[in-house]
């Protein structure tokens, strides 16, 4: 399979499943007033910045062809190899699949409202992420859809309208059309979801359900290899271009790594996204802490603070990401807290 690393980022229609959002995601800038009016009600959207690469920097991109063919597609799982939904749900043309759906209600009913608030924002996120991911994440939407409407616990008409609303507001990740950027933020949101489907999957272990666990470290373990994929393309250009990399990790890191359902709406709650992300910390799926944990994670396997030969702008920004984990430690607790008293909000999503 011929793959570019420069077509990964700008060019190509058609991308495996690690590659980046297509040149379709990254096109003209939304009108901030249509989408408020339309589709976020009240959630501010910037325009984004549409290019900030310098051009004289393709160059680098086209010269890691083969590279990348040797590097980062054998972490690509062909369709033959990879799992699909149906291994882990009730076969509807068996006969005993009532008995199996039966049965998956009877575990999902040990399983509190609060988890499944969580599972739904999982889920949603997976559904409208750009379509250059779905060739794999795609299977991950599917299964937690499937999941959810058998279990019996969720409000499917409030969900689905809340996709639509996701893919019709998009992402507002600010990544500049800039594949420095957009390498960095990928390493650090495949992380997160991995962190997150692993936590969901211990919970609904904790809850008696191993079959939902099983579901969720399977979408994990996928997610992992995103991780591998994307962390070895940065690591690759700390090699080649340190200074840039370092500088597109501090600026990345200053605008903070906004989740991709950021601007999640079901027609009802004008801050959704920030009730789920509350209900999400207290039960401890992806917290305060978990993000601290990916940056530094992320500054070690870069080697960011063995980083030499740096410009004065390269050095700032290398001293500003290694300095940042401790400041983010210092919020952890308060954001633990405020969290904890955050008032209960019922969620259209839940039956
Ligand atoms: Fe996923
Ligand atoms: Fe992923």
């Amino acid at each position: 399979m011929a793959l570019k690393l420069n077509e990964m980022s700008f060019e190509s229609p058609k991308l495996p499943s690690v590659a980046l959002p297509t040149m379709a995601s990254f096109g003209p800038p939304r009108k901030a007033e249509t989408l408020k009016t339309t589709l976020v009600p009240l959630r501010e959207v910037q325009v984004p910045v549409k290019h900030s690469m310098p051009p004289e920097k393709m160059e680098i991109f086209k010269s890691l062809d083969n590279w990348v063919e040797d590097n980062i597609l054998i972490h690509l799982k062909s369709p033959e190899k990879s799992w699909q939904p149906q291994d882990f749900l009730p076969d509807s043309k068996l006969d005993g699949f009532y008995e199996r759906v039966k049965e998956l209600k009877e575990r999902a009913k040990g399983i509190p409202d609060n988890y499944f608030v969580v599972l739904v924002g999982d889920m949603i996120t997976e559904e409208a992420l750009p379509t250059a991911w779905t060739a794999e994440e795609n299977r991950h939407g599917d299964l937690l859809n499937k999941y959810l409407y058998l279990s019996g616990r969720v409000d499917m008409r409030q969900i689905e309208k809340t996709i639509q609303y996701l893919i019709g507001a998009g992402m507002d990740w600010k990544m500049e059309n800039n594949p420095y950027l957009s390498f960095i933020y990928t390493s650090f949101q495949e992380r997160a979801t991995f962190v997150s489907h692993k936590n969901t999957a211990k919970l609904a272990g904790e809850y008696g359900d191993t079959e939902l666990a099983k579901i969720c470290n399977f979408i994990a373990a996928d997610e992992k290899r995103h991780e591998t994929a994307y962390t070895k393309i940065i690591e690759k250009l700390f090699e080649i271009d340190p200074d840039e990399t370092v500088r597109a990790f501090a600026s990345m890191m200053r605008k903070k790594i906004t989740m991709p359902a950021h601007l999640m709406y079901d027609g009802r709650d004008e801050n959704l996204f920030d009730h789920f992300s509350a209900v999400a910390q207290r039960l401890g799926v992806y917290t305060t802490k978990d993000y601290t944990d990916i940056l530094e994670f992320l500054v070690d396997r870069w080697k960011v603070k063995e980083l030499i030969g740096l410009s004065a702008d390269g050095r700032k920004a290398q001293d500003y990401v290694c300095e940042l984990p401790l400041r983010l430690r210092k919020l952890e607790e308060k954001a633990q807290l405020i969290a904890k008293r955050a008032p209960s909000i019922s969620f259209s999503w839940i039956s």
